[in-house]
């Protein structure tokens, strides 16, 4: 492993990403003054320019009180439309697709009332078994929330036995059994804890075609992967900002909603002041009038200092762009899996993110037989500086961000990891 650190600054002196705009967190413990920061997928870091943002409409605020709606420098009255063009441009959508708005789960919930209509045999959620908890309780509570009972109305696909991850073939295989009883399919695009990355073009198409809507919570996926959700024909779509997107915790969301579904007059929606075009919110009329745009699932007025972080943010995608990111989180993936291969091969642990790179995006999953992963977690930490995330019982997550992370920082993690998991002579004993 010491032999391959030389290798790791060589490549990061010809591939140096853009960590320079990002805070990375003093490490605590270990010989290095910075943390190797492998935790993207969970929060991402926070840009430098992110402060000065949030600081000039602060500053607005002070200056301007309520006049800031309309005379701030960035006004707030409309404030949300500058984040929709570049979320569109982000997840291949066209902007009257897109809003950025609320927190994933609450998404989730306001795009099922509009998207999941049980009706006759037709009223079976799909998710996957590794589901986010959140989306299995939000989809459980839209079942009793509809009188269905949840332990019948919601499945839970399963990898084929002997597999860790579910692949497409498994989703596919169902939708043909026992497509006619699904109302939704809701899947994650890269699974949070797998770290698999879904055909989502094949399983949109296979959804659609056996007459259930086809959503994807892109939590995962946004900002992490290529995405192309209005020429895939996604139904709906919903993702956070605070992971690959660098938004800052609990940041807003993003919302997608094809075209085809956009001024459809039969389609439920929760509605708020927000739900009206723009040009008549202030008319003070009892009923609104929608726009045939994603804004029309808006309710409140949107929350401006939470706007800033993800403009910011939406800015260096956009000036960076995806395929350049996309292309930098192959190599980063590729190379800790080439340590995480050594480090494995006579530990105990494994990978079970899927190998082929067309499955996975910037994320290695290692299951840690002992089952202990929240405690090695806290010693890559507090010993080697190494910041990683446990999913108990036995899953670490490791996230080479493309935007930040460096080849060194994956050498780290994989030295630590074989410096504090024994070989499997003392199998799953740390060592
Ligand atoms: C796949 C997935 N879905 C849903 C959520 C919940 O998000 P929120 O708390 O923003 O609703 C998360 C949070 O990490 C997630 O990873």
């Amino acid at each position: 492993m010491h032999n391959l650190e030389s290798e790791a600054r060589r490549l990061d002196e010809a591939d140096p990403g853009h960590r320079h705009l990002f805070h990375v967190p003093p490490a605590d413990g270990g010989d290095h003054p910075e943390s190797a920061y492998l935790a993207g997928n969970s929060l991402g870091l926070q840009p430098r320019a992110t402060r000065d943002e949030l600081l000039a409409d602060l500053d607005d605020w002070a200056r301007l009180g309520v006049e800031g709606h309309v005379e701030a420098g960035r006004a707030w009255l409309p404030y949300h439309e500058l984040l929709t063009a570049p979320a569109a441009r982000l997840v291949g959508a066209r902007p009257a697709e897109t809003v950025v708005m609320n927190s994933l789960t609450v998404n989730l919930h306001l795009l099922m009332v509009s998207f999941y209509r049980p009706a006759g045999e037709r009223t079976r959620i799909v998710i996957e078994d590794t589901a986010f908890p959140s989306d299995s309780y939000a989809v459980r509570s839209q079942a009793r929330f509809h009188g269905l009972d949840p332990d019948t109305t919601v499945v839970r696909l399963k990898p084929r036995p002997g597999t860790d991850a579910l692949g497409t073939e498994d989703v596919l295989d169902f939708l043909a059994r026992e497509g006619h009883t699904v109302a939704l399919l809701m899947l994650g695009g890269v699974n949070y804890l797998t770290g698999e990355l879904m055909d989502i073009p094949a399983i949109t198409a296979a959804g659609r075609a056996a007459g259930a809507v086809v959503g994807w919570d892109l939590a995962h996926a946004a900002g992490n992967v290529p995405l192309a959700l209005h020429d895939w024909g996604v139904d709906f779509a919903a993702w956070c900002s605070y992971k690959y997107l660098n938004s800052g915790p609990g940041a807003l969301g993003g919302v997608f909603v094809h075209e085809r579904h956009l001024g459809d007059p039969d389609l439920q929606r929760f509605e708020g002041w927000w739900s009206t075009a723009a040009a008549t919110r202030f008319e003070m009329t009892p009923v609104s009038r929608p726009p045939a745009t994603a804004d029309a699932w808006q309710i409140s007025n949107p929350p401006i200092f939470a706007m800033g972080p993800v403009r910011t943010s939406l800015e260096l995608f956009d000036s960076v762009g995806m395929p350049a990111l996309r292309e930098r989180s192959l190599r980063l993936t590729g190379w800790l899996e080439r340590l995480f291969d050594e480090v494995t091969a006579d530990r105990p642990l494994r990978v079970i993110t899927p190998r082929d790179p067309a499955r996975r995006g910037s994320q290695l999953s290692v299951r840690v037989e002992a089952g202990n992963a929240a405690e090695l977690t806290k010693r890559l930490r507090h010993e080697h500086g190494v910041i990683a995330d446990a999913r108990e019982p036995d899953v670490i997550r490791f996230a080479p961000v493309p935007l930040y992370s460096t080849y060194h920082d994956c050498w780290r993690a994989a030295a630590a990891l074989a410096a504090t998991v024994g070989p499997s002579s003392t199998k799953g004993q740390p060592s």
